[in-house]
This record gives structure tokens, sequence and C-alpha cells, in this order.
């Protein structure tokens, strides 16, 4: 585990569009606050009034793939300099809505761009820094499309790709979270909401246990 004795957690959430991964995020953040642990909530791409520019870039402008790997690896330095790191420093734990894992998943397995080289900018931008716990929130992609359909607001780029995109996306995640099981932990997302924020609550509950 990445940390010394008073350096907090980093927790990341990941999952397909449509997983209800936001939903969870919240439970996380509370039920480490019920702990009593001091928290940083944050997202990527974002993090940083630099990183949350970026963001909308990402979600909305036309680029080719490579320039989308760049700018989330550069919205990524500005996060993991001026937020993460210094608040895992103070012994916040640090729960970040998606992390470098997203990048593997989605612009390595879904859109091609070669994992040793997410790898090279990955060590280049967070050297020895990874997550110390990530949940999956894991649903089949047929349900999370349908999710993406019944919302009411407008998509952006990343939610208008294909089922088959959404299907390499969610093997590659299942594959690293088989490879690595120590750090994964995969929640089923398919059931009722309230099913799977309990899930989520005793993972969180588990993780904290386990450190203590
Ligand atoms: P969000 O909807 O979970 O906030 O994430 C915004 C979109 O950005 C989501 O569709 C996934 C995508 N994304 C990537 O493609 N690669 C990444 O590295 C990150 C962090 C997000």
């Amino acid at each position: 585990m990445n940390q010394s004795s008073n350096r907090g957690l980093f927790i990341t959430l990941e999952g397909i569009d449509g997983a209800g991964k936001t939903t969870q995020f919240d439970a996380v953040v509370r039920t480490l606050r019920g702990a009593g642990r001091h928290v940083t909530a944050t997202r990527e791409p974002g993090g940083t009034p630099l990183g949350e520019r970026i963001r909308e870039l990402l979600l909305h402008e036309t680029m080719t793939t490579s320039t989308e790997v760049l700018l989330m690896f550069a919205a990524r330095q500005e996060h993991v300099l001026r937020v993460i790191e210094p608040a895992l420093l103070r012994g916040h734990d640090v729960v970040c809505d998606r992390f470098t894992d997203a990048t593997l998943a989605y612009q390595g397995a879904g859109k091609g761009i070669p994992q040793d080289r997410l790898q090279t900018l990955a060590r280049w931008v967070h050297p020895g820094l990874q997550p110390d716990f990530t949940l999956l929130i894991d649903v089949p992609v047929e349900l999370a499309v349908q999710r993406l359909h019944a919302q009411q607001r407008e998509t952006d780029r990343f939610e208008r790709e294909s089922a088959e995109f959404f299907a390499r996306v969610r093997q590659h995640y299942l594959g690293m979270a088989a490879a690595e099981p120590e750090r994964w932990r995969v929640i089923d997302g398919e059931r009722n909401v309230d099913l799977v924020r309990d899930d989520v609550i005793f993972n969180i509950k588990k993780i904290i246990q386990h450190i203590e």
C-alpha cells in the first residue's frame, strides 16, 4: 500500500458511463467522514480550475484520440500536484471519481491507444502514485446504455460512444480488477441503488478496518 503512517488513503471509483458511479461516490465520502476521517472529494477529468476547463474541452470538442490522451494527462498533472498529493500528505483520504485506470480503459481498450504508451505517460505524470483501493461499479453494457438514453440532459462525447465501445471498456476494467484483486473491489451495480450503496458502504468500512 502506498502510504506512510499518517498519509491518507487514495480511493478511486471507476465504471462505464451509466454504471451509477457518481451516485455511489457520495456514499464513499460520507462513510469515510462518518468514521471520523478527513476527506478530499474530487474528480477527473477536472479537480482544479484549469482541469475543469480542460474537462469542458474533452467532453464537448471534437479532437483526435492522441489530443484527448494528452489533455487527460495535462489535467491529471495539475490535479496530482495541486490537489491529490498535498491532500494525501496532510493526512486526508482522497476520493477521486475516476483516475488513470479510466484512461487505460477508455483511451486504451476503447479507442486503441497502446497500453505501454499510456503507462509511459502515467509514469511521467504521477510516478509512484497509484490508488490504494479502487471500486469498480460494474453493470452490463445494455443496462448502462439504457440508463444513458433515459436521462434528460444532453449526452457528452463519451456518452455517445457505441455499445461495442463500452463493452471493450468494461472488459478492460474487469481484466484490471482480476489482475490486481488486492486493490480492486468489484461492486455489482445491476441491483437496486440502495443495495449497491449498502455494498459500497460495507466495502469502505472493511477497508478502514483493514488499515486502522
Ligand atoms: P464522468 O462522467 O465519470 O465524470 O467522466 C467523464 C467522461 O470522461 C467519461 O465518459 C469517461 C471519460 N474519461 C476518459 O475517457 N478517460 C479518462 O482518463 C477519464 C478520467 C475520463
